[in-house]
């Protein structure tokens, strides 16, 4: 959509991020953290359940503030891309303004803040109809389906134009064929925009069909275990066959770096 200013998404060194407790104590979730997203970038992220991947999506959203260490993105900090609205979140269960129309729910961060000034990219209805919801502007989000309110709520992050994409489990709670439509659906509009994904996932097939890198996360502490380039395997928009025998080797490979972290 936009052109991209900094040729880094996101640059993370030595970072350690995690939460205070009570006392005031630090307690680090990810501990010496590096990793340097190119903009552009799909990158998946999967490992254990407690190993951070969240924790990671809140700091580079500027809603957890790193412990110490550098996190850069965009090449300054994550609360000036936060305020200048180049970052979008899209959560497992996203919630839609029950009493808002599809459209208006969309329309919503443009009725927020800055963003109403800047308005210059494709409009709600133009991304409602990117998302395959075109006639389903004037419903409310209890008569959708699951698929379809995730479906919302990506045309709502989108409709600021975000340069990077936070997806933590977006697409958890779908059935598998909902859920492979809805990734080639996303490989699209990533494709048609430019921005950069972190995408979570508990999905191997999901981290290997979607991501051109894979970032596999340890637990205890938080960390870097694997980093699997998967551009090579790839046509240059990021495409391969879902039964491709080099992507069933590659989901066999996370497999067993799962097992080890
Ligand atoms: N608000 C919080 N205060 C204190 N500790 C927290 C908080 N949120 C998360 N944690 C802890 O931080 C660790 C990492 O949590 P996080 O949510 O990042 O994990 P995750 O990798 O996203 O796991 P999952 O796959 O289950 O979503 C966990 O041990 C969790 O208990
Ligand atoms: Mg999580």
């Amino acid at each position: 959509m936009r052109e991209d200013r900094h040729p880094v998404a996101i640059a993370a060194e030595a970072l350690d991020v995690g939460y205070r407790a009570r006392s005031g104590r630090a307690v680090a979730v990810l501990q010496g953290f590096d990793l340097t997203v190119p903009a552009g970038e799909f990158l998946t992220i999967i490992g254990p359940s407690g190993c951070g991947k969240s924790t990671f999506l809140r700091a580079v959203a500027d809603l957890l503030p790193p412990l110490t260490g550098t996190l850069k993105v965009l090449g300054g900090a994550a609360a000036d891309a936060r305020l200048r609205r180049e970052v979008a979140f899209v959560f497992q269960d996203s919630t839609l303004l029950p009493w808002r129309t599809v459209l208006a729910n969309v329309e919503l961060p443009h009725n927020v803040g800055r963003v109403a000034a800047r308005n210059t990219g494709p409009t709600a209805a133009e991304l409602l109809e990117l998302m395959g919801l075109k006639g389903f502007e004037g419903r409310y989000p209890a008569q959708l389906s699951g698929g379809q309110r995730q479906r919302v709520a990506i045309a709502r992050a989108l409709v600021s134009e975000p340069r990077i994409l936070l997806m933590d489990e977006p697409f958890g709670a779908l059935d598998e064929i909902t859920r492979d439509r809805l990734n080639d659906e996303l490989l699209r509009i990533w494709r048609q925009t430019g921005c950069t994904i972190l995408f979570v996932t508990h999905s191997i097939m999901e981290a290997a069909y979607l991501g051109q890198r894979v970032l596999v996360l340890a637990a205890n502490p938080g960390r870097v275990h694997a980093l699997h380039d998967l551009r090579p395997l790839k046509g240059a928009d990021g495409a391969i066959g879902r039964e491709d025998p080099r992507l069933v080797e590659v989901m066999g490979e996370l497999r067993r770096d799962l097992e080890r972290c």
